[in-house]
Formats: structure tokens, C-alpha cells, sequence
């Protein structure tokens, strides 16, 4: 395949990926017995700040609690203006209520970035109406938000160096070929992200079956709620409920994996920020810029066999992607 960069995105072979801090070796995230209040203390911030990687039967790394950044304000400087960002953005959202009832829970969402699936004939941006889409503008530009995009995509970067290049290639392609359109953060990999306004985002069991099954999406929890209580983000294949606190980072292969999350009280306020870029682009990017229908239509029988085992290996290879932790140390090094 033609490679080409994307952005100031580079493949890890050619710009090796600095850990933004030092490789954790502990595999699961303990369960904290401690009550903490709603809003996290400066001591509670020590307790979460360390990334955790969770792997899978083979020592592969599939998914990772990223935690928060290392700064001491990050609380004050960047999740308490994302949240007041979100509850503007509520109040001024343009969504019925019968749009708050969807198969992932009863919240109001705003996306946005550029998306392909549900029918669309090509890849495209994610369609708002004139306020929402002024509301979108407003979030992907807002500080709080671009350093969160930042910081999520750093973790895959880090966690997740093969799959991350994977994405840089192909996303280097789809956005080369396409000029006009643009991901809604140019310091992060993903095409898409969506911005869930609660007040209680809390997600029913669901898989996000329209990505690619080995892909990682990322997931920032925000707002005033107690996190041993509630909002815990349960990962059912992987039998793992983790604490899910406000601020905090988790990437996980949210295709592959049923997830959900343990609900709040109406008196707490929860919200979340994810990115995600969906597996429509990348079969779009594989199958030369073109529906999948064209593309087969063009192929002879034999040929149509073997992209169809293709297809197979690659839900394989895919899973390949990942890295185990003596991989990640040495790379590292
Ligand atoms: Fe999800």
C-alpha cells in the first residue's frame, strides 16, 4: 500500500513513540475500597493519575485505563471547563427528547467529524442542524477539549503503537484523498468523536458493532458524580468492572467487547467524550475509494473468494496489531 503521512502524525517505525510516562506493569485496575466524594481531591488525583494496560489470554494489550494527565490543575484547568463547556452546550442543543432514547442509553449526544455507514453511499461529515452543528464547532474548539483529544490519542499512540500506525496509514489516505474534509481534532488520529450531555450519561450493554472489531475507541468521563458508587464502566467479555472517575481516559475495542456503564444518582451529573473513527472508512480506503458493492461488482469469481478470505484474515491480523508489554518496554527503550 502507498503510504503517506497524515499530518504531523508519524509511523512509530520511522518517529519511535515516547510514553508520556513510564510503562506500568500492573495488568488490572486494582478496586479501590476508599469512599471519595463527588469531586475528586487533589489526593485522589495521585490514586488515578498512573496508566494501566488491560490484556488479553495471549499478553496482548487490548485495552487501557489511561487515567489523567500529570498536572496538578488538570481538574481545575481542563475537566471542570469541559464540563461547564457540556452543560452550556445542553441547555443550547437543539435534540428532542425523543432523540435522547437510543440503543446506547437515555442521553442527548452531539457528533460529529467525518463518519461512513447507515446507508450513506460514501464517506462523509456527521450532518447537525445549524445549531448543533455551531454547538460542535464551539466544543472541538474549546482548549479543555483539544487537550483531552490530545492526551487520549497519545495513549493509543503509546499503548497501542502498531494499531496506532495502522490508523496513520489509513487515515492518511482517506484525508489525503479528500481535502475537504478534516478530523475535528488536529491533534488527534480519530475521524470522529461524539460529545454525550447526559445529565446522567450512563450506556446500556451495547457493542459499537459499526467499527472495525479490533479498533480502540476512546472514552473521557466527566462531571460531579461519586465514581466507587457509580458510572463504573463494565466490560462483560473481559468479566472486568473498572472505577471509572471524572477526568479519566479508557480506550478499549469497543466493537469487540459489550460494554455498559453502572448508573448515578439523579442528583449527580455525568457526562462523557468519545472519539472514533468508523470501519466503514477504512473498507472504504481498502476497497479503492469506493463502495463495497462497486468494488465486488468489478472482481471475477476467484477474485471475489479471495477478498472475502482476506476479509477473514484481517479480523486476525487486526487483533495482531496489538502489542504485548515486553514489546511496549522494549520499544521504549
Ligand atoms: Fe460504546
Amino acid at each position: 500500500m502507498h503510504r503517506q503521512w497524515l499530518f504531523h502524525f508519524q509511523r512509530r517505525s520511522s518517529a519511535p513513540v515516547s510514553p508520556s510516562r513510564p510503562l506500568s506493569l500492573l495488568l488490572l485496575l486494582p478496586l479501590q475500597t476508599q469512599r471519595t466524594s463527588s469531586r475528586i481531591s487533589q489526593s485522589q488525583i495521585a490514586a488515578i493519575l498512573e496508566a494501566r494496560p488491560i490484556v488479553d489470554s495471549d499478553g496482548k494489550v487490548c485495552a487501557v485505563y489511561g487515567g489523567i494527565p500529570d498536572d496538578v490543575d488538570f481538574m481545575e484547568n481542563v475537566h471542570n471547563p469541559a464540563v461547564e463547556a457540556l452543560e452550556q452546550a445542553r441547555a443550547e442543543a437543539s435534540i428532542s427528547e425523543a432523540r435522547t432514547f437510543h440503543r446506547r442509553g437515555n442521553f442527548a449526544a452531539i457528533s460529529g467529524g467525518v463518519s461512513y455507514g447507515g446507508g450513506k453511499l460514501r464517506p462523509g461529515p456527521v450532518v447537525n442542524g445549524v445549531i448543533n452543528a455551531t454547538i460542535f464547532q464551539s466544543l472541538i474548539g474549546n482548549a479543555a477539549f483539544i487537550r483531552l483529544a490530545g492526551f487520549a490519542s497519545s495513549l493509543f499512540a503509546t499503548w497501542a503503537p502498531n494499531l496506532f500506525d495502522f490508523y496513520v496509514d489509513y487515515m492518511g489516505l482517506f484525508f489525503s484523498k479528500y481535502s475537504d474534509m478534516c478530523r475535528p481534532f488536529l491533534n488527534s488520529i480519530w475521524s470522529a468523536c461524539t460529545f454525550n450531555l447526559g445529565p446522567w450519561t450512563c450506556a446500556l450493554g451495547h457493542r459499537d458493532f459499526a467499527n472495525l472489531a479490533f479498533r480502540w475507541c476512546s472514552i473521557t468521563a466527566l462531571g460531579f458524580f461519586d465514581h466507587v458508587k457509580g458510572g463504573h464502566l463494565i466490560l462483560w467479555d473481559c468479566k472486568l468492572i473498572l472505577e471509572f472517575p471524572p477526568g479519566c481516559t479508557i480506550l478499549v475495542p469497543s466493537a469487540a467487547i459489550f460494554h455498559s456503564n453502572i448508573p448515578i444518582s439523579m442528583s449527580e451529573r455525568r457526562y462523557s467524550f468519545t472519539q472514533y473513527t468508523s470501519g466503514g472508512i477504512f473498507r472504504w480506503v481498502e476497497h479503492d475509494f469506493q463502495m463495497e458493492k462497486q468494488y465486488f461488482a468489478n472482481l471475477t469469481k476467484d477474485q471475489i473468494k479471495e477478498e472475502q478470505e482476506l476479509g477473514l484474515q484481517r479480523a486476525v491480523d487486526g487483533a495482531g496489531l496489538f502489542s504485548t508489554i515486553k514489546e511496549l518496554k522494549s520499544m521504549a527503550a
